[in-house]
């Protein structure tokens, strides 16, 4: 079947966390519709293994592709590091994670060679973000720290909190004694603790945020696939932003009209088991 540039873009997470990516999406291609996928019901991946996460993937690409979608953005790095490959092979469509945006600028910013990488357990267990750092640059030495406390903190919503800069500083001294002057926020909720890591380390080292650099990246791909969305926008239309979770989707709305440029009215609950 030919897909149509009009079509929605595919977005998913493990829950929130991918809002980030989305708001990147919304900001960066404003013509772009999307459909976004919370797994709230499974969150978080970041401690599961690698076959469990595979599978909720591909359930998950099984019920975006119900919604008549023409690429797939896997905003979460823990989905991206573990199965990336079996999304790729289920969806058949252009498919986008978010470490190779990541991995591709932080070898272009550093200038000592020394990167820095915090994310989930699985994710640094993986040493995806080592492996894609390294295919482009062999050379760059990546010191990477699992921050497993941080995403509860976000979702809790301490953001400014003394108890949160405690931890961030904890985990971060050890990345910090290895003189990194590059640190990617290799989990979907670090960058909205991005103000506060500035404020403890200082300005000279360069902040890398993969949900900003997917968004550019997802604007490449659909460029060269000939995806682009070429449809003005209708202001009639419904809202060209549709949100599904698998559990409490009252939470996700809240949390969502906290972070988007947009209002989300209610987000939809779907068996994701299901499919
Ligand atoms: N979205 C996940 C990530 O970026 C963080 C939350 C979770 O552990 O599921 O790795």
């Amino acid at each position: 079947m030919e897909i149509s540039n009009n079509a929605p873009i595919g977005v998913f997470d493990s829950g929130i966390g991918g809002l980030t990516v989305a708001r990147e999406i919304m900001r960066n291609l404003p013509s772009e519709k999307i459909v976004y996928f919370g797994d709230t019901a499974r969150v978080p991946y970041g401690g599961k293994s690698r076959q469990t996460v595979e599978k909720y993937a591909r359930q998950i690409v099984r019920f975006l592709k119900t919604q008549g979608i023409k690429a797939i953005v896997i905003a979460c790095n823990t989905a991206t590091a573990f199965a990336i490959d079996a999304v790729r092979e289920e969806a058949g469509l252009p498919v986008i994670g978010v470490i190779d945006p990541g991995a591709q600028v932080a070898c272009k910013e550093t200038e000592n060679g020394r990167v820095g990488v915090i994310a989930t357990r699985a994710t640094i267990s993986s040493g995806a973000y080592t492996d894609a750092i390294h295919a482009i640059r062999p050379d760059v030495r990546v010191i990477q720290k699992a921050c497993p406390l941080l995403v509860p903190l976000v979702e809790e919503g301490l953001l400014h909190d003394p108890v949160t800069d405690e931890i961030i500083m904890r985990y971060l001294d050890e990345v910090l004694e290895n003189g990194v002057d590059t640190l990617i926020l290799g989990c979907t909720h670090y960058p909205l603790l991005r103000s506060a890591i500035r404020k403890l380390i200082g300005d000279d080292i360069r902040l890398v945020n993969p949900a900003y650099e997917t968004a550019r990246s997802l604007s490449g791909l659909l460029s060269r696939e000939g995806l682009a969305c070429t449809e003005p926008r209708n202001p009639d239309e419904p809202s060209p932003y549709r949100f599904f979770v698998s559990d409490q989707a009252e939470k996700f709305a809240e949390f969502a009209n906290s972070i988007l440029p947009i209002d989300v009215s209610a987000a939809r609950l779907i068996q994701i088991e299901d499919y």
